[in-house]
């Protein structure tokens, strides 16, 4: 694909008051990532040309679209006195032919729904599709088979709002329609606003070549709401699990796993019901137990769960995750940790056991400290290991020590207990008494 043939506009600068949200619509995460990711992924598939339009807390999006992109262009809308989708257009300056202006709350395009807007050749393409609830859109007036504009819902007369055609949102213009129709809107309107959509009528007086194209709801849904957003949310999850089942996933329920866009697999996996994977996790021949919760970690030759919870930066590989334990900025290799336990900021070895209700005490109010475990250590149930805490190799830990910092040495046994005392009929005496 020729890359240098279309400019691509991302209108992100509205506020979205529909969110009902103290942040800025495109930046609202749909799998893990801004809406607007999705769109410049898309875009830069068939694009060399990519500008984004910015106000509404333009730092924060130009700063998160920084850290997922390199090379795209920023404009800043002047918002205050030229609101609206057209305002938006008004200091763009598209490099190429051809210009697709795309709105920044549609999170659901791809680069192939975009195609037939490449192919076609017209003044203007605009995109249409038919909804029984067209509440919320742009209707799409047609008179003989030709589109003659587009009228705003608040804008729209009774029988305008009957309308089931609506302006889906996505646009290619050819450089000359922007650079001679932006200039010439006006704000006239119910809201206000500079409409992008009344270049539409405008072109249709001077009689050029305004070709719809019908799409279908799926890729070009706008998201206004925050229900919306969890409509999106679906359709995004299922392309995601799609994908990974077609490369070899096995996933059981999988309307009940959730999976974010950065997450890979390889080879053989099985994530049970009740998942939840974040990040940029990596999940190598791995098996994830029903509802275990893996957050930007890595799991090579691996099972966690049932009820795991590998938070950011675990790295395990072949290794045995039990229900209840939760690992933290750990790498453990070839170790076992069955039941019950904590496991933050350490380094664990071959051949080592972690018992049941094992904790490392990482954390003393103010500092993090690490614990390293040897290979071979065995760690007997309930122990307190309070970092920095070093066990060397082949190394027993009774059940109930407290390991208070320093170094256990090679081969050794430690163990901090209290002698028992068994205080003989103590029970009958008390009770008696009360
Ligand atoms: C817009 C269309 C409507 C169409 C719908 C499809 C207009 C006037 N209306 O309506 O016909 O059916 O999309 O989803 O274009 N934006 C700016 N600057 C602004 C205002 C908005 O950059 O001043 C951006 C927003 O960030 C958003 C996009 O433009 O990404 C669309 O704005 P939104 O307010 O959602 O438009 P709709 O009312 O949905
Ligand atoms: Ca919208």
């Amino acid at each position: 694909m020729d890359k240098s043939k279309v400019s691509i506009v991302i209108l992100a600068a509205g506020k979205g008051s529909r969110m009902k949200s103290s942040k800025a619509k495109v930046l609202h995460n749909i799998s893990g990532k801004p809406m607007l990711y999705y769109i410049i992924k898309a875009s830069l598939e068939i694009s060399d040309d990519i500008t984004v339009v910015v106000a509404h807390q333009k730092e924060a999006v130009m700063e998160q679209v920084g850290a997922l992109f390199e090379n795209i262009n920023f404009v800043i809308q002047d918002a205050q006195n030229f609101p609206g989708t057209g305002g938006a257009m008004k200091n763009v300056k598209p490099k190429n032919e051809k210009v697709l202006v795309l709105n920044g709350d549609m999170p659901l395009i791809s680069a192939d729904a975009l195609h037939g807007f490449l192919e076609t050749n017209a003044d203007i393409i605009m995109s249409i599709f038919d909804l029984q609830n067209p509440d919320g859109y742009g209707r799409v007036i047609i008179e003989e088979g030709q589109v003659q504009a587009i009228v705003e819902q608040k804008d729209a007369s009774k029988d305008e709002l009957k309308v089931t055609s609506v302006n889906a949102g996505i646009y290619a213009f050819s450089k000359s329609v922007i650079e001679k129709y932006i200039p010439m809107l006006d704000n006239n309107n119910a809201q206000e606003e500079y409409y992008l959509t009344d270049v539409i009528a405008m072109a249709k007086k001077d009689s050029l070549f305004i070709a719809p194209l019908l799409v279908d709801e799926e890729h070009f849904k706008g998201i206004n709401s925050k229900k919306d957003l969890a409509d999106a949310e679906v359709i995004m999850q299922d392309r995601i699990k799609t994908k990974w089942m077609n490369a070899g996933v096995i996933m059981q329920l999988p309307s009940t796993i959730y999976i974010e866009e950065g997450v890979e697999f390889e080879g053989e996996c099985i994530v049970e019901n009740g998942c939840r994977i974040t990040g940029d996790s990596k999940i190598i021949n791995s098996h994830i137990k029903a509802h275990s919760v893996i957050e930007d970690s890595v799991m090579i030759n691996s099972d966690a769960g049932p009820m795991a919870h590998l938070r950011p930066l675990s790295h395990i590989t072949d290794t045995h995750i039990g229900n209840f334990v939760e690992t933290k900025k750990s790498t453990l290799k070839g170790v076992k940790a069955g039941h019950l336990s904590y496991i933050g900021d350490a380094e664990v070895d071959e051949g080592t056991n972690v018992g049941a209700g094992v904790i490392t005490c990482n954390y003393d109010g103010i500092k993090k400290y690490k614990t390293i475990i040897g290979k071979n250590v065995f760690v007997g149930s309930d122990c307190q290991l309070v970092a920095p805490v070093t066990i060397e190799d082949d190394v027993m830990v009774a059940a109930g020590t407290t390991l208070t910092s320093g170094t256990v040495t090679k081969g050794s046994l430690a163990i901090s207990r209290t002698k028992l005392r068994s205080i003989k009929d103590f029970y009958y005496k008390f009770f008696s008494k009360n």
